[in-house]
């Protein structure tokens, strides 16, 4: 469970922004992010889930599947975070296990936790449209680093990976093992450390579950 003490109830972030989506990279397509969630018990959740931002309709949506937490945390508390985060290894360790409670903080010392180690947040109010779609409302955000990111293609196999990961452990088809190891030569040739840690840990991942 997340701590919530008075410290964290009393701190004022020092560098909110208006949560416009643009500022945080969130555009026009599906960006992919570390969503946070808390149960209504205050147990915290991370997982990566695609926002979908449609500028004609001026609308901002995430795809909830039946069965995870993130869905289940939203139904409870109306509340979801994006993080954007460049680690490959927390997108592995939050898709097929917990990311520890030390990696989370509540900037508002209760609602919605964030990850300490994000570039930037949103925290955004929650309603479920119909069937597995939930519309998005932004409330606050924070920007802590602004680097200029060069796309990295290690970076974006470990992602292409861990969602073929995730189909292969729903129906089992082998054609993903090729794609996940496709994906696994690109980041042996382009990616750097903690995207080749990142690959290790989800072959290991892959093992265990074949
Ligand atoms: C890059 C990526 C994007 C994903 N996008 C979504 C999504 O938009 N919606 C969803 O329900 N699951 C999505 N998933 C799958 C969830 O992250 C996965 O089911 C996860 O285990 C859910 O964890 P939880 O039970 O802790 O919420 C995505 C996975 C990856 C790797």
């Amino acid at each position: 469970m997340i701590s919530r003490d008075r410290d964290q109830q009393q701190h004022k972030p020092p560098n909110a922004t208006r949560p416009n989506p643009d500022d945080f990279g969130i555009h026009d397509g599906i960006s992919e992010i570390i969503a946070t969630t808390i149960s209504r018990s205050g147990i915290p959740n991370a997982a990566p889930i695609g926002i979908i931002r449609n500028q004609n309709r001026d609308q901002i949506c995430v795809r909830l599947f039946p069965g995870t937490h993130t869905r289940q945390n939203v139904i409870e508390t109306g509340e979801i975070a994006a993080n954007i985060i460049h680690d490959p290894v927390v997108y592995v360790e939050s898709t097929f296990g917990d990311l520890t409670g030390d990696v989370f903080e509540l900037p508002d010392g209760a609602g919605c936790p964030v990850l300490k180690g994000a570039s930037a947040w949103m925290i955004f109010r929650c309603r479920q449209l119909k069937g597995n779609l939930f519309e998005l409302t932004p409330v606050r955000g924070e920007i802590h680093d602004t680097p200029v990111l060069c796309t990295n293609r290690g970076f974006n196999a470990v992602i292409e990976s861990l969602v073929h990961a995730t189909r292969y452990q729903l129906n089992g088809d082998e054609r993903y093992l090729d794609l996940i190891k496709h994906y696994g030569q690109i980041v042996q040739v382009c990616g750097g450390s903690r995207e080749k840690e990142a690959i290790s840990k989800l072959n290991t991942i892959i093992k265990e579950i074949s």
